[in-house]
């Protein structure tokens, strides 16, 4: 089959790469009927996969949700192997490997000569250009970013990224192929961080900046995140969650790859904590300890008194109210203003530049991390010269021109 000619099956696909992501992605697609052929350079890790994939299955006949039957055609349809040598009956190839350019790099030059020509091959890469990593193959125009997020089985978004030579075809292929596997696919530029990794920044980095500069406790910024803005978890629940390392390397990709912008800044907080081994819940420390019932926060605030200018607290009062935050404190509201902003302002900016349409930012912040509402969505409902007055407020108090507004929200009416 051609790239981009209609699809109406997804029969048959390669996932190179065997762990946390790959095998996600392997369960995904054998449980939408397709066969997997699920290549690691490690046996063991195929074993693992296999094992793990196995287990998640039995759990979920245990629970009635699904047949017997169907957890034993689903393991039938992995193919496990080590080697990418012969792939002839693939419609499709999803890399995902260690996020290293050269290993990518043997992969798909490994995979061009293994797969069918008309066959699209994509990256699960989460920082790397797609266009980089398709320097490796004579046909880069089959080549494109397909971001699955962890637990790829059930997380509902995937990010489907055009890499400057990547052919039309194979886009809305590797978009057709994401719906087929069940997903909510949204379009994004081949930019730093793509669409979530990049509008979340503010959300970490505004709570980090937030508890260094005294004005908040951990838990108490996670609490405002929760009962004013309706977040499922705060910012250092988040990142306790996805592993402090996980989230400051992605930190510190997008900041080198965006110029080193204020914006990105990661924090020495997040970066003493992780070079001292605290890496959340999976080390049991991170920002709170997990070895009491209930976390505790593990990091104390050193408090100390701010004074808002009155022309931002007004802005932000306005700011607050429209965003839904009712009856909270001052602090409660520049907490919630700073972190809320900074996402919006995020969104507005890779809306700016072309990054993706409105809706799909919207939409991958909503189903990549369970924001309760699309920020530009938000930025609708407190109005774009709302948004602007706390923007430049904030941008005049915190003095290093992080809270630049973006253009969309620059020239509102
Ligand atoms: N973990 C996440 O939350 C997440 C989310 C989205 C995207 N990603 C991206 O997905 C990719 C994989 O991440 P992961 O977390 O699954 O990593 P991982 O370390 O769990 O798995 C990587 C696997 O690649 C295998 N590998 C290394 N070289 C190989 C080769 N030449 N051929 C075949 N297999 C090889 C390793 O043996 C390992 O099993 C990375 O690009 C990462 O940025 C990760």
């Amino acid at each position: 089959m051609e790239p981009g000619a209609e699809m109406n099956s997804l029969q048959e696909i390669a996932v190179i790469g065997g762990g946390t992501m790959g095998a996600g992605i392997a369960q995904l697609a054998a449980k939408h009927g397709c066969t997997v052929h699920l290549i690691d350079i490690d046996r063991d890790i195929l074993d693992r996969a296999i094992a793990g994939i196995t287990q998640r299955l039995d759990r979920s006949v245990e629970k009635g949700r699904t047949k017997p039957e169907a957890r034993d055609a689903q393991l039938a349809l992995l193919k496990p192997r080590t080697d990418v040598a012969e792939l002839a009956g693939v419609q499709l190839a999803i890399e995902a490997v260690v996020e290293n350019l050269d290993v990518k790099h043997k992969v798909f030059a490994a995979l061009e000569s293994a797969a069918p020509e008309a066959a699209v091959l994509a990256t699960n890469t989460s920082s790397l250009p797609v266009t980089k990593i398709a320097e490796a193959v004579k046909t880069p125009g089959r080549v494109v970013g397909m971001h699955f997020f962890n637990p790829a089985p059930v997380m509902p978004l995937v990010e489907i990224i055009a890499g400057d030579a990547s052919d039309k075809a194979a886009v809305d292929f590797a978009y057709e192929a994401a719906l087929l596997m069940g997903k909510t696919p949204v379009r994004a530029l081949d930019t730093p961080g793509f669409i979530v990794n990049r509008v979340a920044r503010g959300f970490y980095l505004e709570g980090l900046r937030l508890l260094g500069e005294g004005v908040a406790g951990v838990d108490e910024i996670d609490l405002v995140m929760r009962t004013h803005g309706g977040f499922r978890m705060g910012p250092f629940e988040l990142m306790d969650l996805v592993g402090l390392d996980v989230n400051l390397a992605v930190s510190t990709s997008v900041c080198e790859q965006m110029e080193k912008h204020a914006r990105f800044t990661p924090h020495a907080i997040q970066q003493s904590l992780v070079a001292a081994g605290h890496l959340g819940r999976k080390t049991g420390h991170g920002f709170y300890l997990y070895d009491h019932g209930s976390p505790v926060p593990a990091y104390a605030v050193e408090r100390r008194s701010f004074q808002l200018p009155p022309m931002l607290t007004d802005a932000m009062l306005a700011f607050c109210v429209r965003a839904g935050a009712v009856d909270a404190s001052s602090t409660e509201q520049y907490v919630f203003c700073r972190i809320l902003a900074a996402v919006i302002n995020e969104a507005g900016l890779a809306y700016s530049a072309g990054v993706a349409s409105s809706d799909d930012i919207d939409t991958a912040m909503i189903k990549g991390t369970n924001y309760p509402k699309g920020p530009l969505a938000w930025a609708d409902e407190i109005g774009h010269r709302t948004v602007r007055g706390v923007l430049t407020g904030l941008n005049a108090h915190t003095g290093d021109g992080r809270y630049a507004p973006a253009p969309l929200f620059a020239n509102a009416e």
